[in-house]
């Protein structure tokens, strides 16, 4: 290849990445044809799909720097209330493992860590009520200092049935703590040991939470426009 024409496809290559860069920061679609490299490529459909993602949230309730502060404060509690203890987490699955993981990083002492899952939802956004368990823990908490950890208290339906299931196996202690209170629609009587923050009834979804499985991963927690919900 000839000086010249090197030059030509540097400066052809520099005009598209210009282009390129100037329209993923207005949020226009780019398609380029097949990506050489393919990591640009990627990148550039991913900041598309996170700029859809937050066309559906209403607003923000609780922002990364937040739920980062209110997270840690939650820990310093716990590490208080356990001090020279073991303690083992348990996560409901599948809205809470964002939570889950910020919170056990900011544990002090040993601990241990285990995932429940359990439906109750379906892809709706009101409990049926109906509880089951889909993934047992995998291993026992007899005489075990437990702590649940879940995402949101709504009805309440789920975490009544789970408090018992897990009750029933003999754990030293047990507690809940969960990072989403929505008292407005509480049917069972269940109250948190730890709780980040009361909520008002509306659908949220986000660091960790979801609708239809989707949202989870947005890194702060928005109200749902409910035309998302209402449109199906
Ligand atoms: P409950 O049995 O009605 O208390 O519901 C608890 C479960 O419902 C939570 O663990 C969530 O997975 C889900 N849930 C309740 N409210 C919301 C919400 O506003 N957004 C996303 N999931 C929710
Ligand atoms: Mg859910």
């Amino acid at each position: 290849m000839y000086y010249g024409q090197q030059a030509k496809y540097f400066i052809i290559r520099q005009i598209n990445r210009n282009i390129t860069e100037e329209m993923t920061a207005k949020g226009i679609f780019f398609f380029k044809k097949k990506e050489k490299t393919g990591q640009a490529g990627i990148n550039q459909r991913n900041v598309r799909k996170i700029q859809m993602l937050e066309q559906d949230i209403e607003r923000v309730l609780f922002s990364e720097e937040e739920l980062d502060r209110r997270v840690n404060e939650l820990a310093e509690q716990i590490n208080r209330d356990y001090e020279g203890k073991e303690i083992t987490l348990i996560s409901v699955l599948r809205g809470s493992f964002v939570f889950m993981a910020d919170l056990t990083r900011k544990i002090k002492g040993h601990c241990t860590v285990d995932f429940m899952s359990v439906s109750s939802y379906g892809k709706g956004t009101i409990s049926s009520g109906q509880v089951q368990i889909t993934k047992d823990l995998s291993d026992e908490i007899e005489n075990r200092h437990v702590i649940v950890v879940e995402d949101i208290l709504d009805s309440g339906n789920t975490l009544g049935y789970l408090l018992k299931v897990l009750a029933q196996r003999h754990p030293a202690s047990i507690r809940l703590c969960t990072l989403l209170d929505k008292p407005d629609r509480r049917v069972k009587p269940i109250t948190a040991d730890y709780c980040g923050f009361t909520i008002p009834d509306a659908f949220v979804v986000g660091y960790g939470l979801d609708y239809a499985e989707r949202y989870r991963n947005l890194p702060y927690i928005g109200i749902l426009k409910p035309e998302v919900y209402t449109k199906s």
